[in-house]
């Protein structure tokens, strides 16, 4: 435990294992998984700018908000507003913050045990040789079988709570230094394949030629939940990450490296998948299934495909274990802090009962898909309503903590480490965390869910 400026408590040791700890909770199956077949939902470029206006204007300050609460109070997400406001209901952020850890792990358990059996399917070169229409099988049958996601999810969870037993810096960031960049460098190549294929314009144009009159209420409100998910921000994953990270970081430069990796990451992935999805037929609101239909068909296109697809896979259930790892910390340090739990017995605690609420997300894309609620199966219940009603909401409330209750002062002092850095955009910052965000976030969100008619 190097450098940690409270000898009790776990810290991240260096600057880069700051950034790639929370790049690693950043980058996951949001970037992968989740953005494609969102923006192939919401019709490509027009949601894809809706995004990434999102993530410079409300994502970046919002991330900022967090790590300023989480280092300054030293504490999990509820302990932390219960220590800076005293006496005051702002803990119910943090607590709405663990709920929201719940719901998300739950389903992104599904999807991370879908990694899983494709690593398998990877090992057993089950891709090579067949046509789309018989990737598109593999992949169904799989989803209808009763028992092997659910196993697979159990598996990943097992993995989860192995790791963040271990502890913060042991744990997370010496897998995540070297393996984020590898990754980086696997999705590169998928893209010059997908690039190289025929028709692989329109799925450029899809991705990145703005087609306005496909925003809606519903669209808006679905770029900024996905801007939310992708960046972890919104339920105090980063006051939890920012709780370990030691004062001499400076944390508005990690802010910003995060959320740009993140955010190449995700386009990078969008760069790999629409070409493909056009060269291969496929439909781009084809849904959850999306990224798992259409690389498998890349993969048997490409020379050195079993090599790819294997390195592929193991690295996104990597990318999605240092993200699991960031959402169970949450719950663990909550339940450790505050409800004087010991890490082991934490940690169980909260595996445990997110792997039983997971088996039935996982069981409502198959067997149990029949069962729903507007529409909407469990699965994406719990993903509709954590990324694009909790995130946003807790962000909202993060960034009016910040910028009205502690107050610029407080805020200007550990943004630059007591007066240690200059902050010349600290005016601006203030501005956007007091109104921007703020007014923003609400104006979005009361329009999407159908409180206001814009
Ligand atoms: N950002 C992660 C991803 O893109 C998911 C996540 C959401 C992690 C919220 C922590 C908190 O995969």
């Amino acid at each position: 435990m190097a450098g940690g400026n409270l000898p009790s408590r776990d810290s991240f040791s260096s600057k880069f294992g700051i950034i790639a700890a929370a790049a690693g909770s950043a980058i996951g199956l949001g970037n992968i998984w989740r953005f494609p077949y969102i923006a192939g939902e919401n019709g490509g470029g027009a949601f894809l700018i809706l995004y990434l206006a999102f993530i410079f204007v409300i994502g970046i300050p919002v991330m900022m908000s967090e790590l300023t609460i989480g280092r300054r109070a030293q504490l999990n997400a509820f302990g932390s507003f219960k220590k800076l406001a005293p006496g005051k209901p702002w803990y119910l952020v943090g607590f709405m913050g663990v709920i929201a850890a719940f719901m998300i792990l739950a389903f992104y358990s599904t999807i991370a045990g879908w990694t899983l059996q494709y690593l398998y399917l990877s090992i057993t070169d089950a891709f090579s040789g067949k046509t789309q229409v018989e990737l598109t099988q593999v992949y169904d049958t799989f989803l209808a079988s009763s028992y092997m996601p659910s196993i697979w999810q159990l598996i990943f969870m097992l993995l989860t709570g192995w790791i963040v037993m271990a502890g913060v810096k042991n744990g997370i960031e010496k897998y995540t230094k070297i393996l984020m960049p590898l990754l980086l460098v696997i999705i590169i190549i998928l893209d010059i394949r997908a690039l190289t294929l025929p028709n692989s314009m329109d799925g450029l144009t899809f991705l990145f030629k703005p087609d306005f009159s496909k925003i809606t209420a519903d669209v808006v409100l679905e770029a900024l939940g996905q801007a939310f998910f992708s960046l972890s921000i919104g339920m105090g994953t980063l006051i939890t990450y920012g709780s370990y990270i030691r004062k001499d970081n400076n944390l508005g430069s990690t802010a910003i490296s995060v959320s740009l990796a993140d955010t190449f990451i995700a386009i990078l992935s969008g760069v790999a998948i629409f070409p493909a999805v056009f060269a291969f037929g496929i439909q781009p609101d084809a849904g959850t299934g999306l990224v798992f239909i259409v690389l498998p068909n890349l993969f048997s296109q490409m020379t050195g495909g079993y090599i790819f697809a294997l390195l592929f896979f193991l690295l996104l259930s990597v990318a999605a274990l240092t993200s699991t790892i960031s959402v169970l910390e949450v719950v663990v340090a909550y339940f450790s802090e505050e409800l004087k739990m010991s890490r082991k017995k934490a940690t169980v605690l909260a595996s445990v009962s997110i792997a039983f609420i997971g088996v039935f997300a996982t069981l409502s894309l198959g067997p149990l898909k029949d069962y729903t609620l507007f529409d909407k199966n469990f699965f994406e219940i719990l993903d509709f309503t954590s990324a694009n009603i909790m995130l946003p909401l807790g962000g909202l409330l993060i960034v009016v903590f910040v910028g009205w209750y502690l107050g610029k002062d407080k805020v200007s002092d550990e943004l630059s480490n007591q007066g240690a850095l200059k902050l010349p955009l600290m005016g601006i910052f203030m501005f956007i965390i007091k109104f921007i965000a703020p007014i923003a976030i609400a104006i979005v969100f009361m329009n999407g869910i159908g409180l206001l008619n814009l």
